[in-house]
């Protein structure tokens, strides 16, 4: 996706865009010339990440929970047609946790926002989709180099993956894919490590393949690919820097 006089502007809704990958993914896709709609609860996050942005008169922000299935409705509603969804949104707070301490509230919210979500997007946003459209989920590793405390998030993770498998059967010729992400240094690990984050990032680096962990435009831009390529669907693909090897 490049910017061109002549081509359509592509229209892009990314639930979570207002902080880490999404909103690195917005900025990306501005660059390209997209119109781009961000979606988070916080109005004030929605705000800050409008600061941040480029101001091309081309992004509106959405302030919606996407666990609630009437603000899921209501965000189509008012969107328009649409060529891509991206999901990054994730609420994981309390959900790395040992057993027995993990809270069912917290594997709740984790479900909710990481599988719910997207599971609505899909259903309410499939009608406003091009027919050569595409909805890209974000998993992660947790799912798939599990660790001690990662239960909860290993299962989301690892589900969203038969979900992406299964709407790409149900919704083609729209595509449906994942990223999967090892360890980005994004806001989300104020949640998952408070402040062990910079160590547990620095130890993470020593171990990966690539000697550093990862970069939110990293993800971005696999996420572009994912949007960009047309016989890609039912796929999860993996940007980790070989942490699934080590
Ligand atoms: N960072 C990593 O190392 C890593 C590793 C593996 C996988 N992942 C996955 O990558 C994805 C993106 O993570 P990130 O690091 O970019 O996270 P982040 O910086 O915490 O951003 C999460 C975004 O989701 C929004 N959000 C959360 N719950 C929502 C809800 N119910 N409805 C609407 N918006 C909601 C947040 O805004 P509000 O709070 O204002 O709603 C925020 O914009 C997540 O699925 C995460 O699990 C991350």
């Amino acid at each position: 996706m490049h910017e061109n006089e002549s081509a359509p502007r592509e229209r892009v809704l990314i639930a979570g865009g207002s902080s880490g990958m999404g909103l690195a993914l917005a900025g990306a896709l501005l660059e390209d010339g997209a119109e781009v709609t961000i979606v988070g609860r916080s109005e004030a996050r929605l705000a800050e990440a409008r600061r941040r942005l480029p101001d091309t008169g081309r992004l509106r922000a959405c302030a919606a929970d996407i666990t609630c299935e009437d603000e899921v409705a209501g965000l189509f509603g008012q969107s328009g047609p649409l060529d891509h969804i991206a999901v990054t949104a994730a609420d994981i707070e309390g959900a790395y946790q040992l057993l027995p301490a993990l809270e069912l509230t917290a594997v709740r919210r984790a479900i909710d926002s990481k599988l719910v979500g997207p599971l609505l997007l899909a259903k309410h946003g499939a009608a406003v989709l091009a027919p050569r459209g595409s909805i890209t989920f974000t998993s992660g590793i947790a799912a798939y180099r599990p660790t001690a405390r990662g239960a909860a998030v290993a299962a989301v993770n690892g589900a969203l993956a038969a979900l992406v498998r299964a709407l790409a059967v149900e919704l083609g010729p729209v595509r449906v894919n994942a990223v999967s992400p090892g360890w980005v240094d994004t806001p989300i690990w104020t949640y998952v490590a408070g402040e062990a984050k910079d160590a547990m990032l620095g130890a993470m680096a020593e171990r990966l393949p690539v000697g550093r962990v990862g970069r939110a435009e990293e993800i971005a831009d696999a996420i572009r690919f994912l949007m960009g390529n047309g016989f890609v669907t039912g796929t999860v693909l993996h940007v980790e820097g070989g942490h699934r090897l080590v």
